[in-house]
């Protein structure tokens, strides 16, 4: 299976050719230098050392442990030149030598000390970076597009990408920039918070802004920026703007090479409400839907909304792959999305016409995709207008942000599949709140129109899968089944090797061609990132970075402070050791002095400023493994030190939010919930207390 080098080589340099859109990659043989190494997305690797054959031979060559910041690690690393290149939460962005993980150097963009209360409204995570002729491009948490010195860790420049919104820090970046001829572009998050998407490309030598295109249309007494926001602002009524409209673009942004096009992927609505935040009707462009752009002027091109008139927090941010298939007998390019809604759409990337969009897990809520008109037949109720409701899938999606990947050769699609369904409702109460919070002076707060949560219906509820998945025929080819739903991306190789990480610690490789698993590895920490892999001195390394939480549904027993985030690296007859790491774990050591007299009025006020300011990060019985599991703190219940850390941000270089409308009197009854918190699980009860989980 092992090719001579120049034999390698030139296989290389033909599989580009034969890749439509290879010219994007900007690296020599054996970098991964873009997100998804090649510009199409497809995360499929031409090295073949590791394949089937040698694949047993796979071990640790060595590993690097990040401090309890670094988190959830999302990112995909870079390998250029012998050199490996990650971000981590809170944006910071390392060097290191990619044969031996010595550090070269760190680069901090400080979001913490900067803008501390951007940290609030998001899990913190970083997706990957960008590379452009020996400089990184990193897009911070507070919204900075940083250009880095390859070679130093010294930035070359800094633009803010989220400039006109100064003092509003709703809107933060998580996703990774994307570099195309000599371009960046950056999206961002925020639509749960009330704010309008866009996306932005710049110059990548300059830092020189070029265009900027806006997901959901403003103000019309504003005047509308081209005629494209004229023609989506057809599709709204009432008074959208006032609540922002959403639709920001956080994660899938693919470049076209061939059509010189960029598709992005915009999310949700905001307010989630349709008859609040249009009442008079209407689709809602672009929300949920997949835009084409054109690379040189951003000027819009054509979209596919898989979601008319959003109402259930959906969105299609998930990555989009490019390639060509043979489609009703004829050759076609298309864009395949494993969609959050539980389709498999593939579209014509001429077009945007829709060829077809089948389930590629349990979606409940419609059932089918009509291809003529493009739009989902809906299951009755669907829109939850006649009372709440429960269907496949849940806010989550079947499938989300952690990477798919394709294999040409084989035609299948690897994709991470979650079976989780969601109840979704909406009371008057919810509606008032809406109007109280996201337009009034308390917009931080999620108040939303509508109300989600995570239900169980089926014993298999939670659970994930690795789906192969025939795109033309659309149809399982097979499938590995997980017991935790919240599994990490995967990666795939011409050798015929799928990789993959779980919710529970092990890195897995399967033959591609039928699921069999080939050989794992206990990372000692839940894995969510995909991994690459690129070669060092004509020798095959695989990273994979690990650290686990983010949204996850699922509680594997991974804690803060405790599994340490770290940077796994693996070559043929790697012999390094990985330091050892403590078992998952459930137990809870609760601060709780049974002399305390506990206000019941006092902590049912605090439960429900927690469950609004702090449930999207400290989650009491640890299903997020990122934060502080606060019944275990001494500093949450001595609300003087509570003051400090909230209000004034004591911690905010660590990634704790400044949260400074919060009165004194808010602070002391959110102290007395910590404190009932804790009295509970001395008591036995270490479950989740009622009110502490957002959903
Ligand atoms: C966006 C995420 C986020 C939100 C929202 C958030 N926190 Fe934190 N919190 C953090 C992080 C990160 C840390 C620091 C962890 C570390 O030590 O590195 C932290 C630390 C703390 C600590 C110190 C715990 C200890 O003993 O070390 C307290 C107390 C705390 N938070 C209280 C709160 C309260 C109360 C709220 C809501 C009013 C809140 N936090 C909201 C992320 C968050």
């Amino acid at each position: 299976m092992q090719l001579a080098k120049p034999l390698a080589a030139l296989a290389l340099a033909i599989s580009c050719l034969m890749a439509a859109a290879c010219s994007g990659s900007a690296g020599k043989e054996g970098d991964w230098t873009l997100y998804g190494l090649d510009s199409n997305e497809q995360r499929y690797s031409p090295l073949e050392q590791i394949n089937p054959d040698t694949v047993s031979r796979l071990g640790l060559a060595w590993s690097m442990e990040l401090p309890p910041q670094a988190r959830s690690m999302q990112g995909t690393p870079l390998a250029i030149d012998g050199t490996l290149y990650f971000s981590t939460s809170l944006s910071k962005l390392y060097a290191v030598n990619a044969s031996d993980g010595k550090l070269l150097w760190e680069y901090d963009p400080e979001v913490g000390k900067e803008h501390p209360r951007a940290l609030r409204t998001t899990q913190q995570g970083s997706r990957g970076i960008g590379y452009f002729e020996g400089s990184i491009l990193l897009a911070t948490l507070d919204g900075r597009l940083v250009s880095v010195d390859a070679k130093t860790g010294k930035p070359n420049w800094v633009v803010d990408t989220i400039e006109e919104e100064k003092g509003d820090t709703r809107k933060t970046i998580t996703g990774a920039p994307r570099v195309f001829d000599g371009k960046v572009i950056v999206g961002n998050s925020g639509a749960d918070f009330g704010t309008r998407g866009y996306v932005t490309t710049y110059d990548a030598r300059t830092g020189k802004q070029l265009w900027r295109f806006y997901t959901v249309p403003g103000n019309p007494a504003d005047g509308f920026e081209d005629e494209t926001q004229a023609m989506a602002a057809k599709t709204w009524s009432g008074e959208w703007w006032r609540w922002g409209g959403g639709g920001t673009v956080w994660n899938g942004m693919t470049y076209d090479a061939e059509l010189n096009r960029i598709y992005i992927g915009v999310g949700n609505s905001s307010n989630y409400d349709p008859a609040q935040r249009s009442p008079e009707g209407g689709d809602n462009l672009f929300l949920a839907s997949i835009v084409a752009l054109d690379a040189d002027t951003g000027k819009y091109i054509w979209h596919y909304q898989q979601n008319p008139r959003e109402a259930w927090d959906w969105k299609a941010t998930n990555e989009m792959i490019l390639t060509d298939m043979d489609i009703g007998g004829e050759k076609r390019p298309v864009l395949m999305q494993a969609a959050i809604n539980g389709f498999f759409y593939i579209l014509d990337r001429r077009d945007g016409k829709l060829l077809s969009a089948e389930k590629y897990a349990k979606a409940t809520w419609a059932e089918k995709i009509d291809l003529k008109t493009g739009r989902p037949v809906e299951v009755a109720n669907a829109r939850y207008e006649n009372g709440p409701v429960s269907f496949y899938p849940s806010q989550l999606g079947a499938h989300n942000w952690q990477a798919m990947s394709y294999n040409p050769r084989l035609g299948l699609a690897f994709i991470p599949v979650l079976q989780q369904p969601g109840k979704y409702w909406t009371t008057p109460e919810k509606v008032k709140e809406a109007e109280a919070f996201t337009l009034g002076s308390r917009h931080y707060e999620f108040a939303l129109g509508s109300r989600f949560s995570l239900v169980k219906l089926d014993k298999d509820d939670g659970t994930g899968a690795l789906l192969a998945w025939d795109p033309v025929a659309q149809k399982a080819r097979w499938t590995v089944k997980y017991k935790t739903g919240w599994n990490g991306g995967t990666m795939a190789t011409a050798s015929g090797l799928v990789f993959q990480g779980t919710a529970d610690g092990w890195f897995h490789a399967y033959d591609a061609a039928n699921g069999k698993e080939l050989w794992k590895f206990n990372a000692m920490n839940g894995i969510l990132a995909p991994p690459i892999t690129y070669l060092a001195d004509g020798e095959q390394y695989v990273t994979l970075l690990v650290g686990y939480g983010a949204a996850a549904p699922d509680d594997p027993g991974w804690r803060f402070g405790v599994h340490m985030p770290r940077v796994l690296t693996f070559k043929l007859d790697g012999k390094a050791k990985l330091p050892s790491a403590p078992p998952p774990s459930f137990d809870v050591t609760p601060i709780d002095d049974p002399s305390f007299r506990i206000d019941q009025a006092s902590a049912a006020r605090g439960r429900e400023l927690w469950l609004r300011n702090c449930s999207i990060c400290h989650v009491p019985g640890g299903a997020n493994a990122n934060y502080p599991d606060l019944r275990q703190s001494a500093m949450a219940q001595d609300p003087e030190m509570l003051r400090k850390i909230v209000k004034e941000g004591a911690l905010s270089a660590l990634g704790m939010p400044q949260i400074d409308e919060l009165s004194d009197q808010d602070i002391a009854d959110i102290s007395m919930a910590v404190r009932d918190f804790a009295r509970r699980a001395a008591n036995g009860d270490t479950s989740a207390p009622p009110g502490s989980r957002l959903f």
